[in-house]
C-alpha cells in the first residue's frame, strides 16, 4: 500500500491536521484501516488522546539490528475503529540505519500508511535527517505549505522535493495556486481552506471523530 509522508517547512503549517486527517480518511476505505505514524509527536493530541506511554517508532529506529521489525506491530495502539497509531516515543535516532528497513516495512503493509514527518530543514526538530530519509523514501512525499512568500522560501530551500503540495489556504493572499506551483515545481493537490470548524476541532481534540465536511471535502484527491 502507498506511504504517504505530510511534512511542512515552516511551523504551524498544519501538517499534523492534514496527516490526520488523511489517516481518518483512508482507514475508512476497505478492510485494514490505516496506520498513522506520528514522527512529530503532536498527533494523539489532535485526536483527543491521552499522551502514550511506552516505546514509540523512535526507539524502535534507536535499537539497532536487535529489535525484530515485527516489535513495531506491538507498539502500535488501535485508537479508533480503523486507525492504528505508531506513537512517536522518546528516543533521539539520529544517525540509525533503520529508515531503510521502516520504510520496508511500512510499504509491506496491507493498510494505508500515512506519516507526520513534521517540519523538514535546518533547525527542525529532533530528527531532521531521518524524517527527510523518509520524506524522500514514500512514494508520495506531500509538503502542506500556506501559500506565503516566507513558507515557499523555506520550502526552496528544504533538503526534500514534494511530489505534491497540500496548499492551506486564507482569503486574501497574493499568492495563487499557479504560482505556488510554479514556484516549487510541484502540483497542488488539495486546498485546504483555514475554517474555524478545523481549528475548533483540534482544539477539543475531535477532529478524528467528527471531521469537518469542508476538510474532508478539500482532501479527497489528496492522496
Ligand atoms: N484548515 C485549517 N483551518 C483552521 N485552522 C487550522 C487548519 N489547519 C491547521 N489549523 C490550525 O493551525 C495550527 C497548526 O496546525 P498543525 O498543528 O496541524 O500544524 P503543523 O504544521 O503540524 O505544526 P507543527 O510545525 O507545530 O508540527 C493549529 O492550531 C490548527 O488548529
Ligand atoms: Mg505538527
Amino acid at each position: 500500500m502507498t506511504v504517504v509522508s505530510c511534512w511542512s517547512a515552516k511551523g504551524g503549517s498544519g501538517t499534523t491536521v492534514v496527516a490526520v486527517a488523511l489517516a481518518t480518511m483512508r482507514g475508512r476505505e476497505g478492510d485494514h484501516g490505516a496506520l498513522l505514524v506520528d514522527l512529530a509527536g503532536d498527533c494523539p493530541s489532535v485526536m483527543g488522546l491521552p499522551e502514550p506511554i511506552g516505546p514509540g517508532v523512535t526507539d524502535w529506529l534507536a535499537a539497532g539490528d536487535q529489535v525484530p521489525s515485527d516489535a513495531l506491530g506491538r507498539i502500535e495502539q488501535q485508537v479508533s475503529e480503523h486507525v492504528a497509531l505508531l506513537p512517536t516515543g522518546t528516543a533521539a535516532p539520529e544517525g540509525t540505519d533503520r529508515v531503510a528497513p521502516l520504510l520496508e516495512v511500512l510499504q509491506a503493509q496491507t493498510r494505508h500508511v500515512v506519516i507526520d514527518l513534521g517540519r523538514l530543514g535546518a533547525g527542525s526538530g529532533a530528527l531532521p535527517a531521518v524524517a527527510a530519509e523518509l520524506a524522500e523514501g514514500a512514494e508520495q512525499s506531500l509538503l502542506v505549505t500556506r501559500p506565503c512568500f516566507l513558507s515557499l522560501r523555506r520550502a526552496l530551500a528544504s533538503p526534500v522535493r514534494p511530489t505534491g503540495i497540500v496548499l492551506v489556504t486564507e482569503e486574501g493572499r497574493a499568492l495563487g495556486r499557479r504560482e505556488v506551483e510554479d514556484i516549487l515545481g510541484a502540483p497542488v493537490v488539495a486546498e485546504v481552506p483555514i475554517e474555524s470548524a478545523v481549528s475548533r476541532a483540534v482544539d477539543a481534540g475531535t477532529l478524528a471523530m467528527r471531521m469537518p465536511r469542508g476538510l474532508e471535502r478539500s482532501l479527497r484527491h489528496a492522496a
